[in-house]
This record gives structure tokens, C-alpha cells and sequence, in this order.
């Protein structure tokens, strides 16, 4: 099983992600942009705030990170049975290049399933709050942080509510897969919430 963790800066996903591979105990973890070596070189690029990015050159990084991460990672992973959980993935390219930078939505998807062999996630979880709490979050956090990893939380408040209403647009299109988790309370309320919506999707997750 392959399960995906979204949502705007600072929504809380990665804690989320990281306390269900406990629950889980054999799960694997991996991120994007990043995941191996040479994706992780990528992701300073994307993410350092001194990069100067041409949108669609920016779009090709993502691509390119994808691309390793899921030959190198993931499925080799889901070959051997395990379950793979990655922290953001196909959905953040839509979200962020398309609503967010107003990329054409249909290359987007051709470029993902180009990038990632048509690999699709089995479920996707979006953590939703409101952008102004989410990158406020995110933007103190950068404040203290060793690495510069700050040129997204440097977009303004309007660039990061198209990402979020990006986000909420794909799970009302694909309900199924998709579960919207209201990401305002404590990491326990929200981990309750979580699991209550994935093992709705997914009742051998319980166990
Ligand atoms: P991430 O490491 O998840 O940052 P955070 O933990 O602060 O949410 O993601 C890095 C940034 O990259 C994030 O701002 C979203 C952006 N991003 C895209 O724009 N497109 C993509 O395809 C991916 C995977 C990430």
C-alpha cells in the first residue's frame, strides 16, 4: 500500500506521517522533493531562497526528484510488500505548479505519470488549515533552522490559499482516495482524525 501526506506549509503532515509509521512499525518513510541522494540535491536547489527558478525549470527539478525517488525507493518497496509512505508526492505538483503557479493541469498529470511509471498512491491524506496559521508555522520554524529551505514559505498569502483550495479541488474530485483531515488542534487530536479516516478507507490499517 502506498499512502501520501499533503497539504500547505506548516499543516503538520510530516509529524502525522512519522507517528502512523510507528503505529505501523514496517512501513517504510520517504519525502519529496528528496529521498535519495541525488534527489536530496535536488531539493537544496528547489529550495533554497537564493535559487532564481523559471517556473517550468522548477517543475523539471520536482520531476526529476520524483523520478529517482520512485525507482531508487519506492517501488522497490511496494515490490517487497511493504507499505510506503511518502510526504508529499504527484498531488503537491498539482497543487503548487498548477493551482499555485497556473501551470496547464493536464501536462502536469502527463508529466507525473511520465515521471513516476503511472504510479498512483492508494490513498492520500491532506492536512487543511487556514494559509495564514499554516505558513505562519512554517516561517518560524525556517527561523531556526540550520538549512535554507525557505523560497515556497516566501510566497505570499495569496499563492498558498490557491495551493490549499488546489488541494481541496483534487478531493472532491477523487473521494476515494482522498481524505481531507482538519489539521487545527493538538498532534493527538489531529493523529485520531487521521486514523479514524484512514482506516475508514482502509480497515487492515487498524490492526
Ligand atoms: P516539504 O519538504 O514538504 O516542506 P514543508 O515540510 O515545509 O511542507 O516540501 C517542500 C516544498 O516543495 C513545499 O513548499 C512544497 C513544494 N513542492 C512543490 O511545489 N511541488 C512538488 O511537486 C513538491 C513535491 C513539493
Amino acid at each position: 500500500m502506498f499512502i501520501t501526506f499533503e497539504g500547505i506549509e506548516g499543516s503538520g503532515k510530516t509529524t502525522q506521517m512519522q507517528k502512523l509509521a510507528q503505529r505501523l512499525g514496517n512501513a517504510i518513510m520517504t519525502k519529496e522533493p528528496g529521498g535519495t541522494p541525488s534527489a536530496d540535491r535536488i531539493r537544496a536547489i528547489l529550495l533554497d531562497t537564493t535559487s532564481e527558478l523559471d517556473p517550468v525549470a522548477e517543475l523539471f527539478l520536482f520531476a526529476a526528484s520524483r523520478r529517482q525517488n520512485v525507482v531508487e525507493v519506492i517501488r522497490p518497496a511496494l515490490e517487497r510488500g511493504q507499505v510506503v509512505l511518502c510526504d508529499r508526492f504527484t498531488d503537491a505538483t498539482l497543487a503548487y505548479q498548477g493551482f499555485g503557479r497556473r501551470l496547464n493541469l493536464d501536462q502536469l498529470r502527463m508529466l507525473n505519470d511520465w515521471a513516476t511509471g503511472s504510479l498512483r498512491p492508494d490513498l492520500t491524506v491532506v492536512f487543511d488549515l487556514p494559509e495564514e496559521v499554516g505558513v505562519k508555522r512554517a516561517r518560524s520554524r525556517n527561523a531556526t533552522a540550520t538549512t535554507d529551505e525557505g523560497r515556497f514559505e516566501a510566497e505570499d498569502l495569496k499563492f498558498h490559499r490557491r495551493v490549499r483550495e488546489g488541494y481541496l479541488a483534487l478531493a472532491e474530485a477523487e473521494p476515494a482516495r482522498f481524505a481531507v483531515v482538519d489539521a487545527n488542534g493538538t498532534v493527538e487530536e489531529v493523529f485520531e482524525r487521521m486514523m479514524s479516516a484512514l482506516t475508514a478507507r482502509a480497515p487492515q490499517l487498524a490492526a
